[in-house]
C-alpha cells in the first residue's frame, strides 16, 4: 500500500495549550481523506503541518515521501493548498490572479496565462475572467481559489473546510470538482464540519477532537460504531417536548426533536405506548440507521444542530 500522507503523533503546542496532541494519519494515494471536527479540534494546524506551513514540536510526517521538516522544499512542490479563508486578491480579476501564480512558480508569460484559460474553463468561469475577484460570489470566489491552488498541477492537495459558507448549490459543484480531481488520481485530504461531505467525498475519515483522534475509518465503519437504530420522535404540541424528553431521558433538539438509540428492535413499539399512555401526540417518529452525525454526537458530545448546520 502506498500512502501519499503519513503522519505519527504529531504535536503542536501553542503556550500550554496542545492544538494537536498526538495525531496519527494516513492517506491512500489516489484517495479523500475526510477531517472531521469541531472547531478548535486541530484540523487546520493539522492541514498547516502537512503543508509546511507551521512545524511540528513532535512527531513526523511524509508527504508524496519527504518529510515535512526536513524536505520541505520537495513537499512544497508536490502539493496544492486552498485555506480556511479565501486568499485571492480582489482587486486583480480571475485571470490576472492566476496568471500571477503561474508566473510566481515559474512559467513563461505565455503558459501562465494557457493555464490561467484552462483552469478558468475548467471552472466555469470564463466568462468572469475579466472581472475583478471581489465582484465574484461566494462559491465563484471559492472555485478561483481552488483553481489558484491548482495551478502547480500538484497530486496532493489539502482544502481546509473548502466549502464552508457557501450555499447548497456552490458546495454541490466544488463537489463535483473535487470527484473530477479525484478521478484524475490526485490525493486529497479534506477538513470539513460538515457530515454530508464527508460522507459524500471521502474513503476514509478521520474523526479529531480536542487535538486528538476520537475514530478513524471508512463512512460506514463509522456508522457502525454509533451502533444500532435510532428513533426519532416530535411531539406535535411544544409543550409536550420536555415531558417526552422526561419519560424517554433524551435531550431535546432546537427544533423539538428528540433521538435515542435503539439497541433492540422490540422498544420502539413500547416507547410509542409510553408516550400515548401520557397522552403525548406525535407529529413525526422515524426508526433509521445512525448517520455521520450521530457518530459524531457519540464520540465527541458535540451537538449535531452545530455540525449539521447548513447542510
Ligand atoms: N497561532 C495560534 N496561536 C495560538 N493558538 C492557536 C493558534 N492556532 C491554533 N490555535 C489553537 O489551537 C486549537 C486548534 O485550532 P485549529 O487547528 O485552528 O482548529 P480547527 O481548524 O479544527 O478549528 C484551537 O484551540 C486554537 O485556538
Ligand atoms: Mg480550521
Amino acid at each position: 500500500m502506498t500512502y501519499a500522507i503519513e503522519a505519527e503523533g504529531l504535536v503542536k503546542r501553542y503556550g500550554d495549550k496542545a492544538a494537536l496532541d498526538g495525531i496519527d494519519l494516513r492517506v491512500r494515494a489516489g484517495t479523500v481523506l475526510g477531517v472531521l471536527g469541531p472547531n478548535g479540534a486541530g484540523k487546520t494546524t493539522a492541514v498547516r503541518i502537512l503543508a509546511t506551513l507551521a512545524a511540528p514540536d513532535e512527531g513526523r510526517a511524509l508527504v508524496g515521501g519527504f518529510d515535512v521538516t526536513r524536505q520541505a522544499a520537495k513537499v512544497r512542490q508536490l502539493i496544492g493548498l486552498t485555506g480556511q479563508y479565501a486568499s485571492v486578491d480582489e482587486k486583480l480579476t480571475g485571470t490576472q490572479n492566476l496568471v500571477m501564480i503561474g508566473r510566481l512558480l515559474g512559467l513563461s508569460r505565455t503558459s501562465a496565462k494557457a493555464r490561467a484559460a484552462e483552469l478558468l474553463e475548467r471552472f466555469s468561469l470564463t466568462e468572469a475572467a475579466a472581472k475583478q475577484a471581489g465582484a465574484y460570489s461566494g462559491g465563484m470566489r471559492r472555485r478561483l481559489d481552488l483553481a489558484v491552488s491548482l495551478v502547480s498541477r500538484p497530486r496532493i492537495l489539502f482544502l481546509d473546510e473548502p466549502t464552508t459558507g457557501l450555499d447548497p448549490h456552490a458546495r454541490n459543484e466544488l463537489w463535483d470538482v473535487v470527484r473530477e480531481l479525484v478521478a484524475d488520481g490526485v490525493t486529497v485530504l479534506l477538513t470539513t464540519q460538515y457530515l454530508a461531505e464527508a460522507d459524500q467525498l471521502a474513503d476514509d475519515l478521520l474523526v479529531i477532537d480536542n487535538g486528538r483522534v476520537a475514530a478513524s475509518g471508512s463512512p460506514d465503519e463509522l456508522k457502525a460504531l454509533a451502533g444500532g437504530h435510532r428513533l426519532d420522535l416530535k411531539p406535535l404540541r411544544r409543550d409536550d417536548v420536555e415531558k417526552a424528553a422526561g419519560i424517554l431521558g433524551a435531550k431535546p433538539g432546537e427544533d423539538g426533536r428528540l433521538t435515542i438509540p435503539i439497541h433492540d428492535l422490540a422498544v420502539p413499539p413500547a416507547v410509542l405506548r409510553k408516550l400515548d399512555e401520557a397522552g403525548i401526540v406525535l407529529a413525526e417518529h422515524a426508526l433509521r440507521l445512525p448517520s455521520l452525525d450521530d457518530v459524531f454526537l457519540t464520540l465527541t458530545g458535540t451537538d449535531k444542530t452545530l455540525m449539521g448546520a447548513g447542510k
